[in-house]
């Protein structure tokens, strides 16, 4: 018996009454079997180095989730006049604080970024077509802006009569100073033809390849060059870097709090920076709260289940289970995955596609190039090969190669092929040693993505 235990009297009883003497908990913070614990829900077998999708929410938050459920569904009209504006209330104002920004009216919440990028280019949309804005004038995204935000850009805005001008960026990319240049030279090109830039969307953290970008200096750049409006599509950002909306300097920004600050699908917030475009902000699902400001439209959109919303306390309670709260996390999850997409690049003779200081909680790592990388189709193909035959969750981002690179490179040399590895505090080294010998059992085997049938 442990003299320790004995000394502490943590001391119960078993059915026949002798004494058991519980293990201690030494630590304030939550231990690893609570985190397994938390997480048990996961698929078991399934090394879900994917976290950057869809995120994860643990069972105490799931639990907390349905008590909110069952309130509704218990008294749904005490619930509605009495506790739901309350709570949404109360999630804002957390998040304000998280966030740095000035006013809870400035923040809204939303079902996901795409709901928040819909709601700002609807009000650009209308700018256009009330005649605030010129036909032909500009509107800046970039190359990897997510495939929804480009959508939703097409659908609005350029319908309505905007250029759309791409900044084209580099991967790998080895500096904000590269990402910087290829900026400044998109926006020269908007206001080419004595045109005006109305608008830009800027990436805080882009998805596919996933790179931090330096959007302070890009917001920056902005505001100098007299563009009238800027949104960061910061879905990826709240958990895995730092947010303070006030430094960052734009008029809107929207992230997930379903990725990476463990709430359940789906919620984000949107924040807008008081201005005369305030009160031109609305949900684009119209309630009988139309016009009372963005915010209170948004906290109700008829009913459904706004749990996912009601639950922000809650997951800062479980973020202060952890040494240094959200930024402890972060920390560690990013010190994690730069260790562990090191240590894949150096098994498989590859690279990263940033340095570590532009990654988040995500690093894209070279694959073999042997394994035939030649187009979307096959980044799909291989990521069900994983996910089927190895029980292997990532995503796989293709890259065109240039001209050059095909012609006088040796092609096994020219990496088309990056996977996306994300590391989140439910993932442990050997499932990125799984996708190691995965993928040089691939190699040895002589596979390429040529033999694979479509999906
Ligand atoms: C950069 C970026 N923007 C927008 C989105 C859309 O997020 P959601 O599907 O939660 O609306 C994503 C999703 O991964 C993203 O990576």
């Amino acid at each position: 018996m442990d003299p320790q235990l004995k000394e502490n009297g943590d001391v119960s009883h078993d059915d026949d009454n002798n004494h058991v003497y519980k293990k201690l908990k030494l630590s304030p913070y939550i231990s690893d079997s609570e985190i397994l614990e938390e997480f048990s829900h996961h698929e078991p077998g399934v090394a879900r180095i994917n976290n950057g999708s869809f995120g994860s929410c643990p069972a105490s938050i799931i639990a907390a989730q349905k008590q909110w459920q069952f309130r509704f569904l218990q008294q749904p009209d005490d619930f509605y006049f009495n506790q739901l504006k309350k709570g949404i209330l109360e999630s804002r104002t957390l998040i304000k604080d998280l966030i740095n920004a000035d006013d809870v009216e400035e923040v809204s919440i939303v079902d996901n970024a795409t709901t928040a990028v819909a709601i700002v280019l609807q009000q650009i949309c209308w700018a256009f077509i009330e005649g605030r804005f010129q036909r032909g004038d500009a509107v800046v995204m970039l190359h990897y802006a997510y495939g929804a935000v480009k959508k939703s850009i097409q659908a609005y805005v350029s319908r309505a009569g905007a250029c759309v001008i791409e900044v084209q960026l580099p991967f790998p990319v080895r500096s904000n100073e590269e990402i910087i240049v290829e900026f400044r030279k998109a926006l020269e090109k908007g206001k080419s033809n004595g045109r005006k830039v109305r608008f830009a969307v800027i990436d805080h953290i882009t998805s596919m390849p996933s790179v931090v970008i330096p959007v302070k200096e890009l917001v920056k750049i902005c505001r100098d060059e007299g563009v009238d409006q800027v949104l960061v599509d910061a879905a990826h950002s709240i958990g895995s870097v730092e947010v303070d909306v006030k430094d960052i300097g734009a008029d809107f920004y929207t992230s997930n709090l379903h990725k990476w600050l463990f709430c359940p699908p789906s919620v984000a917030f949107l924040y807008c920076r008081k201005s005369s475009t305030f009160s031109d902000l609305h949900h684009p699902v119209v309630s009988h709260e139309y016009g009372n400001g963005l915010a209170v439209e948004s906290a109700w959109i008829g009913t459904r289940d706004y749990s996912s919303q009601l639950v922000v306390p809650s997951v800062l309670d479980f973020f202060n289970r952890f040494e240094g709260g959200i930024e402890g996390v972060r920390k560690r999850n990013h010190d994690a995955v730069i260790k562990m997409g090191e240590m894949l690049a150096k098994a498989w003779g590859t690279h990263l596609g940033s340095p570590a200081d532009m990654c988040p909680s995500m690093v894209m790592v070279g694959l073999p190039a042997i394994l035939g990388i030649s187009g979307e189709e096959d980044t799909l193909k291989l990521r069900a090969h994983l996910r089927n035959n190895f029980g292997i969750e990532v995503p796989i981002y293709y890259r065109t190669p240039k001209e050059d690179e095909t012609k006088s490179r040796d092609k096994n040399d020219c990496i088309t092929g990056y996977a996306r590895i994300s590391h989140q505090i439910y993932n442990r080294e050997d499932e990125y040693y799984k996708f190691r010998d995965a993928i040089n059992q691939l190699v040895r085997n002589g596979f390429t993505c040529k033999i694979l049938l479509p999906n």
